[in-house]
């Protein structure tokens, strides 16, 4: 009796063993779970002068001052996807997507950005677009600004002038109208840090300022207010006969303390409130506002300054209530995480001032953690951030809007199907956690034009040939890993595709002489 029972236990304990690992492998993602790639205008769909458009104001800085680009290049052409949208779809189709994240670029509908003039061929050539996407069964998710201003408002003071909240709510409302009927699931604005730090802060971005003290707190103050007002023009003139979704789209990095002393873990929690909640807080949390902790500090380093009002402009209490609640959901963008340390070093190691100097720390990526670019993996950090935006903001509807990682040109793209496998199966773990991610977008679905960097880097899960007239895609092996993922729901780490066997010249090489032999069999035969 004894041994029988031990005898069962020991095999109980051996089946659960095995299931304990089978389900680590087969983890999946749950049904209704959605998947996506994401593009932007600019970076994709060159014709630049074409069909009507306006300049961007990155057409301008590709002209006045293309030093500005790692290599020299722009986006005149990038992937022609003006003219390859249907290839681009054919590709979502071969993936499997459910949703295809894409921009809209303002000036293609606005050509001089106000709406007196609409520009007829800018709206035909999106509503081709969304109705192929549809044709094919694909969601479109929209980005109604990716960074690409009309030049003409960028003159007129850009996102540092207060007027262009007027001015995106009168585009958001172009849009709804033209094409709200169709596009259920909007993203106003994209990358409110990254756009103000490197446009108006760093001067790596159009328009290229450097004011990282001052006008990179009012481009987010008015990215804020702009985003409420496309919001609240959706919610009183559309949403009652359209009935779709308005969210934006935040990126976010992970934050990790380099020590457990107090200097350290209070700069880790000071860099998230910059980074995360400066962001967040005003849209999603029951107060609203910037973050207590980001007005006191930008306050007290004014005054320590000689100034005599605080950098970061207060917001009325009637723009607080205005801002409050202003997104159906978020459109995560997520990449890397960062080790934060502070202690004397920090002292004079940023100019003054600034929003490095406000926040105070130095940032550190290890090299143990692959990295490729300006990206470095760490996949725990994204289970982190979305455990970190339940518990802190009420567990919002989350879709990531962006994620993924880049490489050198070439079709084994190892580094990349890592790093998507790690990140997606950290997606997995917060789901079952409880975090309300709704879906997963993969950045990108095709090279495209990397800003500052050109070319240089790629990001594409298709490889494109930017030499190649046709600007040829190819898939990569990420995208048919990808692909198995969203047929599978399964995250499995065995699948190794070959790209080269999935070529049709490799097809061709391979079947050719096969069928070359059983030409000469029959041949034989019959003789
Ligand atoms: C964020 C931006 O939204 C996108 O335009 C960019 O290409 C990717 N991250 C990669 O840097």
């Amino acid at each position: 009796m004894e041994v029988k029972k031990i005898l069962i236990l020991f095999s109980l304990s051996f089946i659960s063993a095995i299931s304990n690992e089978i389900d680590e492998n087969l983890k999946s993602f749950p049904a209704d779970f959605e998947f996506g790639t994401s593009t932007a205008s600019y970076q994709i769909e060159g014709a630049w002068n074409e069909g009507g458009k306006g300049w961007s104001m990155w057409d301008y800085v590709a002209r006045a001052r293309p030093e500005a680009i790692r290599d020299g290049s722009n986006a005149d052409i990038a992937c022609n996807s003006y003219h390859l949208y249907k290839r681009d779809i054919e590709m979502l189709k071969e993936l499997g997507v459910d949703n295809y994240r894409l921009s809209i670029a303002w000036p293609r509908i606005l050509p001089y950005g106000r709406p007196d003039y609409v520009n007829p061929e800018g709206i035909a050539y999106y509503n081709a677009v969304i109705d192929e996407l549809l044709a094919n069964g694909i969601t479109p998710f929209v980005t109604m600004y990716h960074w690409d201003l009309p030049q003409n408002l960028n003159e007129q003071g850009g996102w540092i002038t207060d007027e262009i909240v007027d001015w995106f709510g009168d585009y958001a409302r172009v849009l709804y109208q033209h094409f709200g009927d169709r596009v259920k699931n909007w993203l106003t604005l994209n990358e409110p840090y990254v756009h103000c730090f490197f446009g108006y802060g760093r001067g790596s971005h159009a328009p290229l300022r450097t004011s990282p003290g001052v006008e990179f707190y009012e481009c987010g103050r008015n990215i804020l207010l702009a985003n409420a007002r496309a919001y609240h023009i959706y919610d009183e003139e559309f949403r009652a006969a359209q009935g779709g979704k308005v969210g934006l789209v935040i990126s976010m990095e992970w934050v990790l303390p380099l020590t457990d002393s107090d200097d350290d873990v209070q700069g880790a929690l000071d860099y998230a409130a910059y980074h995360i909640d400066h962001y967040m807080h005003p849209i999603f949390s029951e107060e609203g506002n910037f973050p207590q902790i980001v007005i006191d500090r930008v306050a007290e380093a004014s005054a320590n300054q000689g100034l005599n009002a605080s950098r970061l402009r207060p917001f009325a209490q009637e723009q607080i209530d205005y801002m409050k609640g202003t997104a159906d959901f978020l459109g995560l963008n997520h990449y890397s995480s960062k080790y934060v340390y502070r202690n004397s070093s920090v002292e004079g190691r940023y100019d003054v001032p600034s929003v490095e100097d406000d926040i105070h720390v130095v940032t550190y990526q290890p090299p143990s953690w692959p990295s490729h670019g300006f990206i470095y993996e760490y996949a725990p950090g994204l289970y982190n951030l979305l455990m970190y935006l339940k518990d802190q903001y009420n567990n919002p509807v989350v879709y990531i809007t962006e994620n993924g990682f880049s490489s050198d040109t070439g079709l084994v793209d190892d580094g990349r199907v890592q790093y998507m496998r790690n990140y997606m199966r950290s997606v997995v773990d917060a789901v079952a956690d409880g975090a309300n991610v709704k879906g997963y977008f993969a950045w990108s679905l095709m090279d495209n034009f990397e800003w500052s960097f050109g070319y240089t880097l790629r990001f594409g899960m298709y490889q494109v040939d930017m030499d190649d007239p046709d600007r040829t895609r190819t898939p990569r092996k990420s995208a048919l890993v990808y692909k198995e993922i969203l047929r599978s729901r399964v995250i499995d780490y065995s699948y190794d595709p070959d790209p080269y066997a999935a070529l049709p010249d490799a097809a061709v090489a391979y079947y050719a002489p096969v069928m070359l032999n059983l030409i000469v069999l029959l041949f034989n035969l019959l003789m």
